[in-house]
């Protein structure tokens, strides 16, 4: 660790991983809920687990990203953060927000809980991923505007990198398409036009500049290769992005009541969005290829290829399947929608997480790496989350298959139900790599508990 400062990425750290595991049990729950319709009810009902795990999915990836910032920005800009301890009221906020988030979604009515929070003031709630209360909302502004003015003033005081613009690009961008969870209009078209500025312009948009900054700056970290050659990638990365992606926000405009000419400029836009994708997993090989060091932290470089891979894959080759209008006609809303929102959340911003956690954790702990078995350990762990989640997604997309083409293109199409009946195996099949997956989380969490690792400096 360079800078004393960096140190407040630590807690960050640790309560992503730990929301991170609340995140999959509910996943688990859910899935057997799939199965077994009655599990756990009522005590925990279908919907009310859905909103907890993708709830605890987005926190967890944000506490990810503050503290990847607050680790990152200090050390490119060459001074100590602004203030650590706002970083830590922050944490402490943000945590707290959190947490009473959760367990309102867990023992109050939805209804109730609207009621309780203001709802009535401002109507932002029940949208999916935007069910948060008005508060919990309000909160999260604060958290992001805390960021931003620490890092923004950590940057200005200090050296100013190619990486660190594009990181608070990025989040900058996060805060401000935030704001359209706070407009609601009545006119459906509108609200769903405008929700999408928030989910798609985040996943495909601004989160995949914090994306390609946070695997810059590892890179540059674990390969040693010259700034100059790693800053020209990420430039182009980031200019492709935002070229494909912000038009790209059509390929979600096809049925909802927007105007037809959507169906084109989505359809075109979003098919290129995968070469941003392409050109980070092309980008970490070649990095590591041309590398002028052999660091310590395998693991760390190990994560840092698999998030390109799994990106690709998952945003890019699973988001292409459906992205054409004439073939999302068919698969709307199905399994297959499921299949590549797994696969793209875990390969893109799973993965980058954690690759920068890989990598700045045995620092911030005290060692450049961590011990051999403490790394064998983590590498296991990488192969089992990631190879379940390939199985989750295959399943899920045999699922949709039978799904699209029973209840879609038939000549005698199914009920919702029939087919939901017909493809349970899937379901099942699911569960099994779910289970797979969260023995994965255990073995990594357990890979930190290794004894025998010196500290070294
Ligand atoms: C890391 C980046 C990405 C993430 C995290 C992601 C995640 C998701 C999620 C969660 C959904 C479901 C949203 C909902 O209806 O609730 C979705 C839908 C969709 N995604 Fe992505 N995605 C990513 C990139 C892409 C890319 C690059 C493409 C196209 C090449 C794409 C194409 C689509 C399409 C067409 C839908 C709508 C599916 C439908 O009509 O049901 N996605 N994505
Ligand atoms: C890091 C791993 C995971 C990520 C990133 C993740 C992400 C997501 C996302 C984005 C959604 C919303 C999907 C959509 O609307 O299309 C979702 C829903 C869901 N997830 Fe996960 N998930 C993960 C792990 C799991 C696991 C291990 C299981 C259980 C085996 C699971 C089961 C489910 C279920 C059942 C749903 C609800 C699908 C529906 O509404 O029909 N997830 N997850
Ligand atoms: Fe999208």
């Amino acid at each position: 660790m360079q800078y004393k400062s960096q140190a407040v990425a630590k807690p960050y750290f640790i309560a992503a991983i730990a929301l991170f595991t609340g995140q999959i049990l509910f996943g688990l729950i859910m899935g057997l809920q799939y199965v077994i319709g009655d599990f756990l009810f009522p005590a925990i009902p279908f919907n009310v687990a859905r909103m907890v795990h993708t709830n605890l999915l987005i926190v967890w990836l944000l506490f990810g990203f503050m503290g990847a910032a607050y680790y990152l920005v200090p050390e490119e800009s060459e001074t100590e953060l602004f203030s650590p301890k706002l970083a830590i009221i922050t944490f402490w906020v943000f945590l707290a927000a959190g947490a009473i988030t959760i367990l309102g979604y867990l023992f109050v009515p939805y209804a109730e809980l609207a009621r309780m929070t203001g709802n009535d003031l401002l109507a932002t709630m029940g949208r999916e991923f935007l069910e948060q209360p008005l508060p919990t909302k309000l909160g999260i502004v604060v958290v992001a505007l805390s960021l931003l003015f620490n890092i923004g003033m950590t940057v200005l005081k200090g050296r100013k990198t190619a990486i660190s613009l594009v990181l608070v690009l990025g989040l900058l961008g996060l805060a401000v398409f935030f704001l359209f969870a706070f407009y609601n209009p009545a006119n459906l078209v509108k609200d769903k036009f405008y929700w999408w500025w928030v989910v798609h312009l985040w996943v495909e948009g601004v989160w995949e500049l914090i994306l390609g900054a946070l695997l810059a700056f590892v890179l540059i970290k674990v390969t040693g290769v010259d700034r100059e050659v790693i800053e020209k990638w990420l430039y182009v990365i980031i200019t492709m992005t935002l070229i494909t992606g912000i038009i790209g926000t059509g390929h979600h405009y096809y049925w909802i009541g927007a105007p037809e000419y959507w169906q084109w400029w989505g359809s075109v836009f979003s098919a290129l969005e995968p070469i941003p994708f392409f050109m980070m997993t092309i980008f970490a090989f070649n990095m590591v290829n041309r590398r002028r060091r052999e660091h310590p932290n395998k693991a760390a470089t190990l994560w840092a290829l698999g998030t390109g891979v799994m990106a690709f894959i998952g945003a890019g080759v699973w988001g292409f399947l459906h992205t054409l209008a004439p073939v999302n006609f068919y698969t709307h809303g199905t399994q297959l929608t499921a299949a590549h929102g797994h696969m793209a959340f875990y390969g893109a911003y799973v993965a980058v997480v954690l690759t920068m956690i890989s990598y700045a954790m045995p620092i911030l702990r005290g060692r450049a790496a961590n011990s051999e078995k403490a790394q064998v350990m983590e590498m296991w762990a990488f192969w089992l989350m990631s190879i379940s989640m390939i199985f989750i997604t295959l399943f899920l997309t045999g699922a949709g298959i039978v799904q699209i083409w029973l209840q879609r293109i038939s000549s005698a199409p199914m009920s919702f139900m029939a087919v939901q009946d017909q493809v349970s195996i899937f379901y099942w099949m699911r569960e099994g790599a779910g289970m797979i997956f969260m023995i994965g989380l255990v073995v990594y969490i357990s890979s930190f508990f290794v004894k025998g690792n010196k500290a070294v400096a």
